[in-house]
């Protein structure tokens, strides 16, 4: 089997992208300015690195736009440019999740052979 590279990175925003949750098209542009905002962090080499993606739904499908960051499984609604720059400086940037715009968080799932 032929099997790509991965360099190392320490987390992943998605962008929805979709119609229903945000029927103006905020995400898309939210996204398209993204590697900009993200500068060093968006790196290749940086370990720290933050890759990026967007999705055409997110199933949630209201208050977009939609923003999700992994491995912390932290979800913020109605994201417009201002709060972007927040969850890049503070969550992404320093590892402190915008408190007061979280509206879920995917709850603690360490791996046990007990869970299925
Ligand atoms: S269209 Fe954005 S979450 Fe479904």
């Amino acid at each position: 089997m032929d099997v790509p590279e991965m360099a190392p990175y320490a987390r992943h925003i998605f962008i929805c992208s979709g119609p229903f949750c945000d029927p103006e098209g905020k995400g898309s542009r939210l996204y398209a300015q993204l590697a900009h905002k993200l500068g060093a962090l968006g790196e290749y080499d940086n370990p720290q690195r933050v890759k990026r993606g967007t999705s055409p739904c997110l199933g949630v499908c209201h208050s977009g736009p939609i923003v999700v960051v992994y491995p912390d499984g932290i979800w913020y609604c109605q994201v417009n440019e201002a709060l972007l720059d927040r969850i890049i400086e503070e969550h992404l940037g320093n590892g402190q999740p915008v408190e007061e715009a979280v509206y879920h968080r995917l709850e603690d799932r360490t791996y046990s052979s007990d869970v299925r």
